[in-house]
This record gives C-alpha cells, structure tokens and sequence, in this order.
C-alpha cells in the first residue's frame, strides 16, 4: 500500500511507515501546491498531511484509495471533519505529545513582550547602545500579576499551571471548569470580559472554530489594560490582527507575543514594523521531543487506519460505530 507525506517529518514517524508502505514524501521542503496535493494522493492509500493542507471534499474525491488522513497537528481546522465522517473516512491529529512544548512558547512569548527582550537585543546588535538607563526598555513585571488564560483545554491548563513558580492570581475562560487549576491555582473561571478587563497578561487557548473566529477583536482589545500583553499560539484567524496592529500602535494594549497568523506565512501589514511585538514563526511546538511525538503518533495513525482500526487520535470516532 501506498502512503504519501505531504512534507517531510522527522525520520522517527518515517521510520515507523516504511517497513509496512512504500512512502513517498514530498521531496521539497515547502508546502505542496493545490495541484501538486492532488496530483500526489490520487493513488494513495493513505496520507499523512499538514495543517498547511486543506483536506475536503475535493481532495477525498481525488483520493478515492485513500482508508486514512492523518494530520501531523493537534489542531484541526484544515479538516472536514463532516465531510469525512459523512464518507467514513476516518481522521486524526496528535493531541498531548505538543503540550509542553507550545505551553513553553506561550510563556516565551509572554516574557519577550513584557520584558522586550527582542527590542532590547536589537539595540545591542545596532551598536547604538550608550550605557545603562533608569528609563530604558521599560516593561511589564510578571510575579504577581493576573494571568488570564482564555481556554483551559490540555495547553491552556498546562500554560497555567507553569505560572505556579510566578505567584499568579489566574483567571480563565472557558465553557467547563478545570479543576485542577482551581485546586492547584486558586484560578477562578470568571468571564471574557471580566477576564480581559482583569488581566495583566493574556494567552489565548482555544481551537480555531466558527464560534472562535475573530474572538479577540477590537472591541475585546479595547476591554484589554493599556498594560496589557496579548499572547497569541493557538490559530492565527482567533485574534483580529488588522484590530491587533491597530491597537498596538495607539497603545490600547501595550505588547503581544504572536505565534500564529491569520494569512499564514504572511503577517497583517503593519505588524512587522511595530516594536512592540514580539513574532515567531508558528513554532510554537518546535522542539525535538514534540516533532518527533507528532511523527510517531501521525505515523501510528495511519497505520492503525490502514489496518482497518480505530486510529488512537481519532478524530472521527463515530464512523467506527
Ligand atoms: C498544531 O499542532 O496544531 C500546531 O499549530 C503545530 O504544531
């Protein structure tokens, strides 16, 4: 059986196909075209894509051989999930084996806004820096500050539980009540906007959906503190950025660490040039341990699918009824 990988993973997922399939990986490293995805599965028996990837209708169409996709992502939001389970072809991502590693870029990101540490690192590479000042790179002090955690799912909930070494007052959103982070934190499940008229700092957890779209947007900004750090890891389109660079730069919040962007890999015009934000790549799960988790559990998956069982991260689990 044939599996096609639309981009290379980490060998430690590969490794775990090829004794079974013959692999074919995209031997570039860039996402495929729309054509080129289509061209590529339509003999495939299995996939194994990328949140780059749109995988629908037209796409299950094509790959009409296909018994599988499995997503090398927690996040979902490239998928129909409907669609599929309407044709009973199952779906997965790989949840748990990102955690930490995106919970640590949250509080990465959090630190170089609120300390300006990229700001700062920039003025040492200038060579403009004239010796110490009591006003320079002014920021924001985060030990005992109010934390608000917008989404308390298994990253949100492990982002919080790391601010216990801050002495944190946490607030968080969400529709279930988490209680090991009551229990753990004293954090109290209060509003959005209570949240967001509360908090010093701001990272939002939540899966991009219909209902998350453009959550935070200039009117949640403008609930925000002026001193306020907005931390963005979970999807691009959940932040309003156009409302984003505009509240950046009149001062209606003070700084934000983004990881995620809403017309991925570009930025909103306007965010690039704003010193007070701190951008990374979506790399927010890019360690070692985390990509080689996601290879091995993508990899799991599909050969879980192929083999006609319930992949363990099914995301369509009711096919299987
Ligand atoms: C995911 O898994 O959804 C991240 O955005 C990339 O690792």
């Amino acid at each position: 059986m044939k599996i096609y990988v639309t981009r290379k993973i980490p060998e430690a997922g590969l490794a775990l196909l090829r004794p079974h399939f013959d692999v074919e990986v995209n031997p570039e490293d860039r996402p495929l075209s729309r054509a080129e995805l289509l061209a590529k599965i339509v003999d495939a028996d299995g996939v194994l894509c990328l949140l780059t990837d749109r995988i629908d209708a037209e796409v299950f169409d094509t790959a009409t051989k296909a018994r599988g996709f499995a997503n090398y992502a927690v996040g979902y939001d490239n998928m129909d999930v409907a669609e599929a389970t309407r044709r009973k072809i199952p779906l997965s991502n790989t949840p748990d084996v990102l955690t930490t590693a995106t919970a640590e870029m949250a509080w990465a990101l959090l630190f170089s806004a609120a300390r300006r540490v990229v700001e700062s690192d920039a003025v040492m590479r200038s060579g403009e820096w004239k010796g110490w000042g009591p006003l320079q790179f002014i920021g924001q002090e985060i030990t005992g500050a109010t934390l608000g955690v917008i989404g308390s799912g298994r990253i949100g909930k492990a982002f919080a539980l790391k601010s216990a070494g801050f002495g944190m007052k946490v607030l968080y959103t969400d529709e279930y009540p988490c209680a090991e982070m009551e229990e753990r934190l004293g954090a109290r499940r209060v509003s959005l906007n209570e949240l967001l008229e509360q908090s010093d700092f701001v990272s939002v957890h939540v899966p991009l959906m219909p209902g998350t779209r453009h959550l935070i947007d200039e009117a949640a900004l403008g609930r925000m503190k002026k001193t306020a750090v907005l931390v963005n890891t979970s999807r691009g389109p959940v932040v309003d950025e156009a409302a984003l660079v505009r509240a950046l730069h009149d001062g209606v919040i003070a700084a934000a660490g983004i990881d995620v962007y809403e017309a991925e890999p570009k930025a909103a015009e306007g965010l690039a040039a704003l010193p007070n934000v701190v951008m990374t790549p979506h790399t927010a799960s890019a360690t070692v341990v985390s990509r080689n988790g996601m290879a091995v559990k993508a990899a799991n998956n599909l050969i879980a699918m192929l083999a006609g069982r319930r992949p363990p991260d099914c995301l369509n689990p009711e096919i299987y009824l």
